[in-house]
């Protein structure tokens, strides 16, 4: 496939940064993630001002503009014949001798790339998914999607272990943060739609975002608040959105069913109302 490094399309096994390049030495830099359907990106401009935000609160300079971005997007979707899958962009703060405050004059490094992947028909969205709780071991700024993302992955390694498929981050005081690459939704047995509010606490997911405005369209009410595992596990249903898997039910958390153990109506309702706005 074809990937995207400092200004030049290159074949993916050519694609190469420096050793010294701060995203590799000191995860020094910031990513976004796109999905592609029907060979459009879907939300993306939530994602590109996203993009600038996490650029703005680290004081990184993107090398190209925004339009420029979408233009590499948009290439790198037609050149790697992506109809659906993600785009990946990465800006770190380039390639300078190994010292911890920022570098001058050094060009900040934009890599970018294309996945083919099944987000429409995933066997996921049938099945839903199983969920085992971690506690949040990250930083306090997880309101920027930086590159550092060890926690994550500690995370997600844990569910992979325990046969699931996300693991849902615990702060210190039980309540649920978010999914290691994922938003986190309960739906209480009242039927309301429960999600933790933006702070530097979580992610603002896009998928969350618009899951919302959709919820709010249907006059289905939400509620932004933190809820503890406790709660969740007691909930009639629950459900993650991310670009990577759009809506997916979840039917289990740290082994008890919730609801019936099977993807609930509301989350199959959503997922659908989602698929219509992405289309
Ligand atoms: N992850 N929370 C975290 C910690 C995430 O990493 C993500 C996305 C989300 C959902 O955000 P959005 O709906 O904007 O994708 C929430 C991407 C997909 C990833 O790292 O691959």
């Amino acid at each position: 496939s074809i990937a995207y490094v400092n200004g030049a399309y290159t074949p993916l096994e050519d694609a190469r940064v420096s050793i010294l390049d701060r995203g590799f030495l000191f995860a020094d830099g910031v990513y976004e993630v796109a999905a592609v359907i029907d060979g459009r990106l879907i939300d993306n401009e939530a994602h590109l001002a996203r993009l600038e935000r996490s650029l703005a609160e680290l004081r990184l300079e993107s090398p190209v503009t925004m339009a420029e971005m979408v233009e590499i997007e948009r290439a790198l979707v037609t050149r790697n014949g992506i109809t659906e899958g993600l785009v990946y962009l990465q800006v770190t703060r380039g390639a300078a001798d190994r010292d911890f405050s920022f570098p001058r004059g050094v060009r900040p490094t934009l890599v970018a790339f294309a996945q083919k992947k099944n987000i429409l028909a995933s066997p996921a969205a049938q099945t839903g998914v199983k969920v085992i709780t971690v506690p949040d071991l990250r930083w306090s700024r997880r309101d920027i999607k930086s590159v550092a993302l060890l926690a994550q992955v500690l995370a997600k390694q844990a569910a992979t272990e325990a046969g699931c498929q996300e693991a849902w981050m615990v702060d210190a005081d039980g309540f649920v943060t978010e999914g290691s690459s994922s938003t986190a939704f309960i739906i209480t047995r009242a039927g309301v739609i429960v999600t933790r509010p933006n702070s530097s606490a979580i992610l603002p997911g896009c998928t969350r975002r618009a899951v919302m405005a959709l919820a709010a369209e249907q006059r289905l009410s939400v509620e932004e608040r933190a809820f503890s595992v406790d709660e969740a596990k007691a909930a009639a249903e629950a459900f993650l959105t991310s670009a990577s898997n759009l809506v997916l039910p979840v039917v289990e958390i740290d082994g008890s069913p919730i609801g019936a153990g099977v993807p609930g109506d509301s989350a199959k309702r959503l997922r659908a109302l989602y698929l219509d706005f992405a289309r």
